[in-house]
């Protein structure tokens, strides 16, 4: 979580650490703070609680001068949300750091630094990593030698970067478990936690590796691997569009990405499947001829992202003829799993960042897993330079913190997955051609979906008075009634459930009065039977239903029950087809109530912390 920008130019610097955070914006935004040095050597540090336009504000009143300079966007782990908790953090009016991660032995630290006549000011751990290394800086003159020797004392998660007024010309930083890249530009250099952040000045990229960290000037930048020995980093040049930070027409970029996901979902698809099946190798070189070996998939995922999970570990077992287990990350990583033979590890991730993802990734590398491949829509992220497999969801940049292009994308890309170890595991050629050109259908589909647009933003009318809503689906769209719920929760700040439709009796039922709206997801499937019976079941005791159904599904309005028809779709990509009119719903509920769409409390996009 949080935001990372650092610069070191001839040209003053603030600008750019300003544009920086406005693109970092969806790591976290409770408030900001940036630090320059000027030419008299002197440390000019403005902070704002609150997001990064009352920093920018600030910033254009004071016109902070300097060429050397931090700036950060923050989600608070420790202490609360207030100016004096927001980074830079500052020792000796000498040295400022700006910090993502959370620094878990900081309470011994604090003891140990206090004892040594350290004054805090702040109640964060990130404050007492700045003491740590003013204290080493006390001894001797290098910046670097004293982060070198701080980072030896601290356990737990740290990007960061941090500059010395008495070393002007230098900053350093370094990563251990939350990423950073530096910016390679002419005569200037830069850091971020997401190259995002310095598209407006460079192209061209060092992502920095676990343990690693750099000396950074104008001209020149050293890397040095955990051990402290100097390596060679390749330079990476991204192709990333900027266009993808403008909401053109769109109210919120939520809205926006809504609306792209019939081009989105052409873009996951292009080059990779053809009326003739999936293009061989688009997995990377022997992906296909190991699942071969496959016979069992583990899926490992956090939030929206183990939603899309759980939708293809139904794909999987029916057309992939393997068993399947999906499971959070937060969760999988400190069980005490037995690994079943023959294993293919499967994360999925829009960011590629998330901390308890990327750990339970590494955990499985040291288990006997056959190999990894990680679903993912951010190149050069962690997961894909880690996984032994990448497959992109290329769904574009996704800005708005509430999941949508990037969970469908995902979604087309299981499917994907799915055709691939069915042809691997002799999956009838029908079958094969049915997942091919229900993917290629997909997004016309999607585009009939969206027209539902101005009907839905009206039945969102009804849910602005509502305290709480149940979500309802069975098999494949069961986790998209939890992913209905959890948009709804996120940006509306409405409670709401998912539950499978049939587990309902089982307790949930209970809850059920005019005062709880129910949403089904009812396509025209083989549970669409059992379904009906469920939704009587609610009917009999005063629910009020709001069914998404099958154009042939035999649902009919009446005072209690509103139906919405959705496009008729083939059965295997009703999930995906079905969770665009869920966005919508929560996207005008949202409207409605007056929330921060796209930034909504307490919630960051990338979550980088455990
Ligand atoms: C969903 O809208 C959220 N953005 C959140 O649940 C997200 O899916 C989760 O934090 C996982 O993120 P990832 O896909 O980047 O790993």
């Amino acid at each position: 979580m949080c935001g990372i920008v650092a610069a070191i130019a001839q040209r003053d610097v603030a600008d750019i650490l300003i544009y920086g955070l406005q693109r970092l914006e969806y790591r976290g935004y409770d408030s900001a703070g940036l630090a320059v040095i000027d030419q008299n050597a002197h440390l000019n540090t403005l902070k704002r609680q609150g997001k990064v336009a009352t920093l920018a504000d600030l910033v254009a009143t004071e016109q902070p001068r300097g060429g050397t300079g931090i700036a950060h966007t923050r989600w608070a782990t420790h202490g609360e949300a207030n100016e004096t908790n927001a980074h830079p953090h500052i020792s000796q009016d000498r040295i400022a750091m700006v910090h993502n991660g959370i620094i878990e032995n900081y309470k011994s630290l604090k003891e140990t630094l206090s004892g040594q006549g350290f004054a805090f000011k702040s109640q964060t751990d990130t404050e007492v990593f700045t003491h740590l290394i003013a204290s080493h800086l006390q001894n001797q003159s290098s910046l670097l030698e004293a982060v070198k020797q701080a980072k030896q004392q601290v356990t737990g998660a740290y990007g960061t970067v941090i500059i010395d007024k008495e070393n002007p010309d230098t900053i350093v930083a370094a990563r251990s478990g939350s990423p950073l890249v530096i910016g390679l530009g002419l005569g200037e250099n830069f850091v971020a936690s997401d190259q995002l952040a310095l598209l407006a000045v460079t192209r061209r990229f060092i992502f920095l590796e676990e343990g690693d960290f750099a000396e950074i000037t104008r001209h020149k930048v050293s890397v040095f691997d955990v051990d402290g020995n100097p390596v060679e980093r390749e330079v990476v040049e991204v192709n990333a569009s900027q266009d993808t930070n403008s909401k053109g027409q769109y109210r919120h970029y939520m809205l926006k990405e809504i609306f792209e996901q019939p081009t989105s979902i052409r873009n996951t698809l292009e080059g990779r499947v053809t009326t003739d099946g999936l293009v061989d190798g688009i997995f990377g070189q022997g992906f296909e001829q190991m699942l071969k070996g496959v016979n069992h998939v583990q899926i490992v995922a956090c939030g929206t992202s183990y939603h899309a999970g759980l939708v293809a570990r139904y794909w999987l077992e029916q057309y992939g003829h393997v068993s399947c287990n999906v499971e959070i990350a937060s969760e999988f990583r400190y069980r005490h799993f037995h690994t079943v033979p023959g294993s293919l590890l499967v994360t999925i991730s829009q960011s590629g960042e998330t901390a308890d993802t990327l750990a339970a990734l590494r955990l499985a590398q040291q288990r006997d897993y056959l190999s990894s491949i990680v679903i993912c829509n951010v190149d050069g992220s962690s997961l894909v330079r880690e996984s032994d497999y990448a497959f992109m969801t290329n769904a574009g940049a996704e800005i708005g913190v509430a999941s949508t292009k990037a969970f469908t994308t995902q979604l087309t890309s299981l499917l994907m997955l799915t055709l691939a170890v069915g042809k691997a595991k002799g999956l009838a050629e029908d079958k094969q051609s049915l997942i091919t050109h229900a993917l290629l259908g997909l997004p016309a589909k999607l585009e009939q979906a969206l027209t539902l647009d101005s009907h839905i933003s009206d039945l969102a009318e009804d849910f602005i008075e509502k305290d709480h809503a149940l979500f309802l689906g069975r098999g494949d769209q069961f986790p998209i009634a939890l992913e209905g719920a959890l948009k709804l929760k996120e940006i509306s700040y409405i409670h709401a459930e998912g539950y499978a439709a049939g587990e309902l009796k089982h307790g949930p039922i209970a809850l059920i009065d005019a005062d709880m709206p129910v949403i089904v997801v009812a396509p025209n499937n083989e549970l669409l039977e059992k379904l009906h019976s469920n939704i009587e079941e609610v009917r009999a005791r005063g629910g009020v239903f709001y069914i998404f159904a099958d154009q042939d599904a035999h649902f009919e309005s009446d005072e209690t029950c509103h139906v919405i028809d959705v496009v008729s779709t083939d059965a295997l990509t009703a999930p995906i087809v079905y969770t665009l009119p869920l966005q919508l719903l929560s996207y005008y509920v949202a409207v409605i109530k007056g929330t921060d769409v796209d930034q909504p409390r307490n919630l960051a996009k990338s979550v980088t912390v455990e």
